[in-house]
Formats: structure tokens, sequence, C-alpha cells
């Protein structure tokens, strides 16, 4: 076994040196602190693995995204999301069997329990989606107390996730809520959950349930990222699989991270209805002091192009082709991306669209409202938070994530009581 040597305070430490299938290498410095009383200081986790996983691989500077193994692109060619979330939680992709029978549970799952839809009546019209999202998955095991297997909570929590979502959904906007039907696949039955009326039966589209597919499936997993750090760090504790994957779903809500796409939208928004000088923004991007970032550019780990974007961008052009949309959001969002690239402070750091960029523009030739985008992010996100809570509770040499700090606060003070002060 290969180690690292370091040298501190003069005395010298020896860590071993971990390798993985891709040859990425870190230096495992668990026993830092007993060698040596350092820790490490890494404000980001921007240089720490803080896990070794089988999940997904990333490699941000060639651009490549590989779920077990299978790039990104041909999963986003051909694959159904199903078999996608199949693949990511079993390690494997199904025969045709297993995918029938995964399906089939997936669309029987799909109900929710009647004493549980009551508790949707009682959010505000004015609730976000991810809020009531969150609240209702980490509600889940108090109306199925009997905990089965583990497989059978996965299922549950895979097709009831879209159908609290579509609920959700349709009490924000006063509609009653559809229920999902026995002959639906997840994908239909979502969208039938979704628009569907009393007055209209929805009639599913391929162009939409296709579309759907695919932003499912660029988001299905992104290894380490905040909101699954967050799932792996609760699961830690030994918590619940829904206690865990709904604080992953908080984690997802804010802006930098899943919320983005709505932020995106908003922004294309404000550029278009600013008369549309999109020069403009990028010039305020620039600006420290404004506060405002480009949303939707930039990533941690990608430094040369986020593979997902470039499949959503080339989708969006298609999906809004083949429904017959011009949407002039598209055109300001092509235009800031080509002043972006072109901009000295863009290509210094590196900023390129992410996933975010255009999926929001999708989402909206699909019908759906912007609100909504950050609860498709977490629809799509599911089985890769399910598929790392898993990895991390199988994984024996799993401890509680406990971070250390340095302290910067007061030294120590005598307390004096009030009355002497
Ligand atoms: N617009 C303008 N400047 C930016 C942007 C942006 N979108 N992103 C980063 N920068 C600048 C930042 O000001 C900093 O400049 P300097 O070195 O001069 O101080 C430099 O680039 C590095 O930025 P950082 O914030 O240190 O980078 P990070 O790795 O901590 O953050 C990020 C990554 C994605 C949070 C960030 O790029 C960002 O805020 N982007 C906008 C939000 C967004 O689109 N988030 C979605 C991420 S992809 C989907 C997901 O998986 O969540």
């Amino acid at each position: 076994m290969s180690t690292a040597k370091l040298i501190l305070d003069g005395n010298e430490c020896e860590m071993p040196i971990v390798e993985g299938t891709e040859g990425e290498r870190a230096f495992d410095i668990t026993s830092l602190r007993s060698q040596t009383k350092y820790i490490t200081l890494d404000p980001g986790f921007a240089n720490t693995g803080s896990c070794q996983s089988a999940i997904t691989f990333i490699d941000g500077e060639k651009g490549i995204l590989r779920y077990r193994g299978y790039d990104i692109e041909d999963l986003a060619a051909s694959a159904r999301f199903p078999e996608v979330s199949y693949l990511l939680i079993h390690n494997h992709l199904p025969d045709q069997s297993e995918l029938t029978e995964w399906r089939r549970k997936l669309t029987l799952n799909s109900l929710i329990h009647e004493s549980m839809l009551n508790f949707f009546d009682h959010f505000p019209p004015t609730s976000h989606p991810m809020s009531i999202l969150t609240a209702m998955v980490s509600a889940l095991p108090a109306f199925y107390p009997d905990m089965e297997d583990e497989d059978t909570n996965i299922i549950r929590l895979l097709a009831k996730a879209k159908s609290i979502a579509a609920v959700a959904y349709k009490k924000s906007i006063g509609e009653p809520i559809v229920y999902p039907r026995s002959d639906y696949s997840y994908m239909a039955n979502f969208l039938r959950m979704m628009f569907a009326t009393p007055a209209e039966p929805y009639e599913i589209s391929e162009v939409i349930e296709n579309a759907l597919n695919l932003l499912l499936i660029v988001h299905a997993d992104h290894e380490q990222n905040c909101s699954t750090s967050t799932v792996r760090m609760t699961g830690s504790s030994q918590a619940s699989m829904y206690a865990s994957i709904s604080a992953g779903i908080c984690a997802l809500s804010g802006p930098l991270h899943g919320g983005a796409n709505q932020a995106v939208l908003e922004m294309l928004e404000r550029i278009l209805e600013d008369g549309g000088d999109y020069k403009k923004y990028v010039e305020l991007a620039k600006d420290r002091d404004s506060g405002f970032r480009l949303m939707g550019f930039g990533h941690r780990v990608y430094k040369n192009f986020d593979p997902r974007a470039r499949i959503l961008k080339k989708a969006c052009d298609e999906v809004l082709k083949e429904l017959g949309i011009e949407d002039p959001l598209l055109d300001i969002a092509k235009n800031l991306e080509e002043v972006a690239l072109s901009d000295d402070f863009f290509v210094q750091r590196k900023l390129y669209p992410n996933v975010d960029f255009y999926s929001g523009i999708i989402y909206r030739a699909l019908g759906i409202p912007t609100n909504m985008f950050t609860v498709m992010f977490a629809l799509g996100r599911m089985p890769g938070w399910i598929a790392h809570w898993r990895e991390m509770r199988q994984d024996p040499t799993n401890r509680i994530y406990r971070p250390r700090q340095i302290y910067i606060g007061e030294t120590h003070r005598k307390f004096v009581p009030v009355w002497e002060r």
C-alpha cells in the first residue's frame, strides 16, 4: 500500500493513499489528529472526500458523468427514468422481467394514504411546493408505520413522491386532485395527476413524456453534492431513509443548488421585462458589489463544461420546435451564454452553463409552473439520494458524520452574575 508522508512541527506522519477505480487519488487523513493533533480545514469541503462510493463518477475537467459506469449521454439518449432509478439503486441494469416488476410496483404504490391527503388542505395556497414535499416525505412513515422491508420503503418513496408533488400542485391552484391509475407508467401518471381535470382528461403527449423522462434522468445523481451529502450526513446518525431524504430536499431548495432552476427562469423573465438587455446583466454579474450572479452558471466540479447542460441545450431546441413554441426567454438565454462565454471574467473563472440553465425553459414549455421546477429536480434526484443512503447504511466502515472546527471565539472568560456587572 502506498503512503503519503507529511512533516509537521518536525514530526513525520504517514497516511495511506487510497485510489479509486478511475485513478482518483486521496490520502486518508483519518489518523492525522491522533498522530499530530492537527485537523484539516476545508470550508465548503471543496477538497474533501467524505466517503468512497460506487454510484456515480464525475471528471469535472473532461466533462464526464457516469452512473454506475454508464455514460450520461447514452442513458439520456435511450433509457427510461424507472430503469435508471433501478440501475442507481441496484447497481445493475434490470432485465426485462425485473423492469416489468419494478414498473408495476412503482405504479401500484402511487396512491397516497387518504388521511394524509387531508393534510394538503391545511397548507396555505401560497405554500412553496418544496416545503410541502419536504413535510410530506418526512411524514410518510407516520402513515405507513408497518416498516416493511427496505425495498418496499424505497418503492413507496419513489412512487409516492411524484404523487405528493402533483397533489401539492393541484392544491396550490385550487383544483381537485387526480388519483393515479394502475395502468399508467410512472411518467404518464405524474403528468395526468398534474394536468387532468374533471372536465378534461389529459392526453399524454409523447413529446412531453420523453422530455420529462430526459430531465429526470440527467438529474438522477451527481455524487457528493450538497443535498446528497446532507442525506448521507442525516442518515449517518441512523435516521430513517424518509428523514434523511427529507433533509436532502431542504438542502436542494437553496438557489445555489436545486433552487437555481427557478432562479434562472426568474432571472430571464426579469431581463425580458427590463427590455431584454442581457449584456447589462452580464456586467452586473461581474460587479462584486451588485450581489447578482448569473444563475445557472458555474459549478464546483465542472471546469470545462457540464455534460448535462449540453444535453439539455440540445433538447431545449428540439422540444420547443416539436411543441411549436417560440419562447423569447430561450433567445435571451442563448445570448447570455454567448456573451458570458467570451468574457474574460467567466473564462478565467471557468464559469459555464450548468444543468439548471436550460432546464427551466423546457419545464416551462411542458406547462410546469416555475415554483414546481425544484420539485422536479427533487423527483429526478430521488433515486440518487436513495442509492447513497443505502450505500452508506450498508457500509460497515460508516461512522456518524461529525466534522471538527477551528474555534475562533473568545478564550476563557469568568462569568459574573448580572447584579455584579
Ligand atoms: N455568476 C457570476 N460569478 C460567479 C458565478 C456566477 N454564477 N459563479 C461563480 N462566480 C464567481 C465567484 O464570484 C468567484 O469569483 P472570485 O474568485 O473572483 O471571488 C468565482 O466565480 C468562484 O465562485 P465560488 O462561489 O467560489 O464557486 P463555488 O464552487 O463555491 O460555487 C456555485 C459553485 C454553483 C454555487 C456557483 O457557481 C454559483 O453560485 N452559481 C449560480 C447558482 C447555480 O447556478 N447553481 C446551480 C449549480 S448546478 C445544479 C446543482 O447540482 O445544484
